[in-house]
């Protein structure tokens, strides 16, 4: 594992990334994870024994959180991170959210298991460990920091590593609406639409994989 932690500050109590310029959710940040990321994918209506879910951007681990909880079954995760959170700073990320103590008593892993949630965290930049991974998921959670401050994480090659990782059928989801994810993920192989976002944001983005 790189030992890159993340430079943080603290903002109401979310923290913001001093690399990045920006907050890892919004305030409400549960509520935003089952709008954006599990709606956003139709969960967890489509959740069945063995379902995959890929994330680009571990973070604080509150969607993995989000998704153990609404998991009416075993599931598994994979997510991509390149600095991951030292144990005390997503600890104090995740007291508002119930302290996470299931995953932050086993953090940093990169394997961790969760309730109904098998879960494993690819530590490095996900442009390289993505296109090697071996893996499909079903559904993509796509969550890097906003596209002009963190652009590494929406180019074309990286997005279009995440279509061939997804079988025909599954999905995406983001909280960004830019065009220029949009268009990306339609070059992966996404049918893609605009459907309202979360909070503030008027729209957000979600794939079918043709
Ligand atoms: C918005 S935060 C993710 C929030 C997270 N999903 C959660 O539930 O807290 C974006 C994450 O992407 C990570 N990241 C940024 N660039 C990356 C890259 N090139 N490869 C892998 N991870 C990256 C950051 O370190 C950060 O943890």
């Amino acid at each position: 594992m790189p030992p890159d932690h993340p430079d943080l500050t603290w903002r109401d109590g979310v923290p913001v990334s001093a690399r990045y310029g920006d907050a890892y959710y919004q305030a409400d940040g549960w509520a935003e994870a089952s709008h954006v990321f599990m709606e956003g994918n139709g969960l967890p209506a489509r959740l069945t024994p063995g379902f995959h879910v890929g994330e680009l951007g571990f973070g604080t681990g509150l969607n993995a959180l989000v998704l153990s909880d609404a998991a009416p079954c075993p599931v598994a995760m994979t997510s991509f991170e390149a600095h991951p959170m030292t144990r005390d700073d997503m600890a104090r990320a995740l007291t508002p959210f119930g302290g996470g103590a299931a995953l932050v008593d086993q953090w940093p892993a990169e394997r961790i298991a969760l309730p109904n949630l098998d879960l494993r965290v690819v530590f490095g930049d996900a442009r390289e460990t993505l296109p090697a991974w071996d893996g499909q998921a079903d559904a993509w959670f796509l969550d890097g920091f906003a596209p002009a401050r963190n652009p590494e994480m929406w180019g074309a090659d990286l997005l279009a590593a995440v279509g061939r990782a997804t079988p025909p059928g599954g999905t995406s989801a983001t909280f960004t609406a830019a065009g220029h994810v949009r268009r990306a993920l339609d070059a992966a192989g996404f049918d893609v639409a605009r459907v309202p976002g979360f909070g503030r944001k008027r729209h957000m983005t979600v794939g079918r994989r043709r």
